[in-house]
């Protein structure tokens, strides 16, 4: 049998889809193994979530670094501590730098339908547009904003009294199944590894 893959999660949040890929790694056989959980804040409700869970946690803040490269380079070599397969951005609102990315492979779930409305923004955005249909996307992160290549999307419906809060809370519904299928899914064929 593969060993279970193993995962990094970074959170800025809630981390409601940290808890939802907690969930799914407990318990023998699971296919993946949560090996740490990152912030880039102080008091998130995600380390929390991991803590609670028993995960080891680390935080890096970008104001305690000179430069962004300084940055950088500390996430990585926190990331590489503990030698994940795959770093998770769930709700993770930073952008990557060379070193992370050179180094490791990442996803990030996005709460758009990708390329449409990209960045900090995707559920206001995508409301403001006027769209009727919207969703979230998972994609493999490369060097821009939410540009890397499209694993999975999931679509949601904007209701008429939708504000940007409840649209919000029905994409991260399906948003949560949608990320646990796609680590399950890399965790099952791992020809990624390769790539
Ligand atoms: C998720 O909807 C995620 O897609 C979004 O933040 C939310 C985090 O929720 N990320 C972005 O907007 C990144 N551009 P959570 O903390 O409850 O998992």
């Amino acid at each position: 049998m593969t060993s279970p893959l193993r995962v990094v999660v970074l959170v800025s949040g809630a981390g409601s889809n940290l808890q939802a890929l907690i969930d799914a790694a407990a318990g023998d056989g699971a296919p993946f193994r949560l090996l740490a959980v990152g912030a880039d804040r102080d008091g998130t409700l995600g380390v929390e979530r991991a803590a609670t869970a028993g995960i080891p946690t680390f935080v890096c803040r970008v104001p305690d670094y000179l430069t962004r490269a300084d940055w950088d380079l500390d996430l990585e070599r926190q990331i590489s501590a503990v030698d994940p397969d795959l770093v998770v951005s769930a709700g993770f609102m930073k952008v990557l730098g060379p070193a992370v990315l050179g180094s490791h492979r990442v996803v990030n779930t996005h709460p758009a339908l990708l390329p449409s409305f990209p960045g900090a923004h995707g559920v206001r955005d995508a409301m403001a547009h006027g769209v009727r249909v919207t969703g979230c996307t998972c994609h493999w992160v490369d060097a821009g904003v939410d540009t890397g290549p499209i694993i999975d999307q999931r679509c949601v419906r904007v209701e008429d009294d939708d504000t940007v809060e409840s649209l919000h809370e029905r994409i991260k519904v399906v948003e949560r199944e949608m990320l646990v299928d796609v680590v399950r899914a890399l965790a099952a064929d791992r020809s990624w590894q390769g790539d």
